[in-house]
Order: structure tokens, then sequence, then C-alpha cells
């Protein structure tokens, strides 16, 4: 007998972590179907997701934030065995300028989805969380017992709030079951360079204003301080290939449908384990690509932590999952991809 064909919904798919997770899951044999509002991404992806994968996902431009918008799209589509659920505002600067933009936004489009779990029996829930919801932690590695701390920004604070409201509602439905991955610096691009980050206007995060300074569109890169208390004074986090990131949602589908998990919520540090400078990334990505970036030591940027990098152990061992692909890899294919681009 021939398996049911798994059917998955992914909110926010044709953004960048959404997009490297449809082409992982459309690999695995799922039936993809996206739903985003094109506030931050472009409705081109499918294509590039069709060129991967040879599968145009089903599409739906809808606002997920829209109550009423939600409830319809859910009243004709709602056979899904999973739900993945990125659609959010991301940029923390932005945040704090126009904070109540991100909370309506970012938790209204949660609670709609939740709502509509509930109305049509979806059990799956995978939530796209993040590893801001440390803070600066006590202790490195950070494991996913360490406490909250309180957010640096608005939209640390939707991750937070978010895993509170997903936390409470499973508590009230047996049924509903959830995962929520703490992501750590997602880099890089899909190996075709045909999907990749697309950063508009003028990018916050390191990789993206690393790459388009190289490409000659920013002028040069700006160190966000070199008097941490690190080995070269530069800011450590855990960057991880968007690959292998997008990877660690199939395994937590599988561990969902296959009734795996140990509590109907689970939460999952993805990231490498490893640490790296601002000023080692800048040196690694000299080195594998032969390109020099231009760069100059600047402020300290307000609300950036010192150091950061995940204990992997608990979702190695229990989603069976292990990020794979280098350093080297991610700025490599974050390389090719501006080349694309630019
Ligand atoms: C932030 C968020 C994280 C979010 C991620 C992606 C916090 C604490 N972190 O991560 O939750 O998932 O953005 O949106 O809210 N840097 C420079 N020059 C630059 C840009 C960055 O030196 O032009 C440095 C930063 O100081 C930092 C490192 O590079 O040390 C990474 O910065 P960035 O890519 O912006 O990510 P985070 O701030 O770590």
């Amino acid at each position: 007998m021939q398996n049911k064909v798994r059917k998955v919904l992914i909110t926010g798919g044709t953004g960048y972590i959404g997009s490297h997770t449809a082409v992982v899951f459309i690999e695995a044999g799922y039936e993809v179907v996206i739903a985003d509002n094109l506030s931050n991404s472009k409705i081109e992806v499918l294509d590039g997701i069709k060129k991967i994968t040879g599968t145009k996902p089903e599409f739906h431009k809808i606002d997920l934030s829209d109550e009423n918008i939600t409830s319809d799209f859910f009243k004709t589509n709602n056979n899904f065995d999973v739900i993945i659920h990125f659609a959010a505002y991301k940029a923390v600067g932005e945040s704090v300028q126009k904070p109540l933009m991100y909370y309506k936004n970012n938790l209204n489009s949660l609670m709609n989805v939740l709502e509509a779990m509930l109305t049509h029996k979806i059990s799956n829930l995978i939530f796209s969380s993040s590893c801001t919801v440390y803070g600066q932690p006590d202790e490195l590695p950070v494991t996913e017992q360490s406490p909250v701390k309180k957010a640096l920004s608005p939209y640390g604070n939707t991750k937070q709030i978010a895993e509170e409201i997903i936390s409470d509602t499973l508590a009230s439905n047996n049924y509903l079951k959830a995962i929520s991955l703490r992501y750590f610096n997602p880099i890089g691009a899909h190996e075709s360079a045909v999907i990749g980050e697309l950063p508009l206007g003028v990018p916050n995060n390191l990789i993206p204003f690393l790459t388009q300074t190289v490409a000659g569109i920013r002028k040069e890169l700006s160190v966000f301080g070199n008097d941490y208390n690190t080995p070269d004074g530069t800011a450590i986090r855990d960057y991880i290939h968007v690959v292998d990131l997008a990877k660690a949602h199939l395994f937590a589908a599988e561990r969902l449908l296959k009734n795996k998990n140990k509590s109907n919520i689970e939460t999952f540090n993805i990231g490498t384990g490893q640490g790296n400078s601002v000023m080692e990334i800048i040196k690694t990505f000299e080195e594998v690509t032969a390109q020099k970036v231009n760069y100059k030591i600047a402020h300290r940027r307000e609300g950036d932590i010192e150091k950061v990098w995940a204990d992997t152990k608990y979702a190695n061992k229990e989603l069976a999952w292990k990020a794979e692909l280098s350093l080297s890899d991610a700025l490599l294919s974050a390389w090719n991809w501006q080349k694309r681009l630019s």
C-alpha cells in the first residue's frame, strides 16, 4: 500500500527560511502549500522553488494577521498534516521604531493560525522562534533550559510572547502539539543560488551587508564593536547554514507525525554549536571567496549581546538532526547568491 502524501502549510513560505524549507519538504515528498502576504518577499521565489524541485507549490497571497481573511482561507484549506508558521516581521531595529506593527502582525497571525487549528482539528505546529529569547545567557553554550530573559526589542518580545501563547493554547487542548525551534543566526543560500535572502533596502544583518559591500553596493562594512570580552574583541554568534536550518523542520515534522514527541510542546535549539566572531566571519569569507572585504571598526550596536552559541545536544539526540554544512559552505553560498542578484 502506498503511503499517503503528507500535506504541509508553510506560512511565510516565500521568505528566506520559508522558501528553503519548502524545497526541503517538496524534496522529501510532501505536498507543500504556501501562504504569504508578500510584504517582505517576491512571488518569483515560487519559480525558484520550481527550478530546484520541479514542483511549483500551491500559493495563497493572504494576510494571516487579518482574522476574517485567515478564517475564510482555512474554511476551504484545512487538510494539513502540519503547519509551519514563519510569517512574521523580523527586523530588530524596525521593531523598536514600530512596536505595535510588530505585536499586531506577529501575534495576531499566530493567534489566527492557532484558532484555525482548533476549529479544523489540525494537530501539528512548528513555530519559528529565536535564540533572542535567551538574551545574553549566563552560561555558554546555551541550552533549552536556560532562562528566557527580558527581551531587548519588541521583535524579540513577540517571539517570547508567541511561545507563551502556544504553550497556553496547547495546555487547554490535548490534541494540539507544537515544536518551537529557536534559530541561531541563519546565513547562506541554496547551493543552486536560485533562492536566498532578499533583504529590502539597507540590510541590518551581517552577511547580506557584507556580501553587498563586496559586490560594491555598500561602501564599507562596519564591525560593530571590537572591545567585547571575546578572543578578538568582536561579538560572537552561532551562524547556521539556512539549508541545515530548513532540514531541522523536516525532522520536527516527522517527530510530530510519528508521535515521538515527549510533551505536547517541545523546544529545540537550532544552531551549529560553534561560535564565530565577526572578524572570523570576515576572514573566512575572504579565504573561501578570494574577495577582499572593505571594513572598519565602529561603535557597538545598541541592543547587541556579546556572545551566544547553541548547545545542540538535545536537538541532535531527540530530533536526530545535526547541522552538516560548514561556515565556509554557508559563506560561499551567500556570495554565489549575491553575485546572481547584483
Ligand atoms: C538578530 C536578532 C535575531 C534575529 C536575527 C535575524 C537579536 C538579539 N538578534 O541577530 O533574533 O533572528 O537578527 O533577523 O535580536 N554586525 C556587524 N556589522 C553589521 C551587521 C552586524 O558587525 O553591519 C554584527 C553584529 O553586531 C552581531 C553580528 O554581526 O555581532 C550578527 O548581527 P546580525 O546579523 O544583525 O544578527 P543578530 O543581531 O545576532
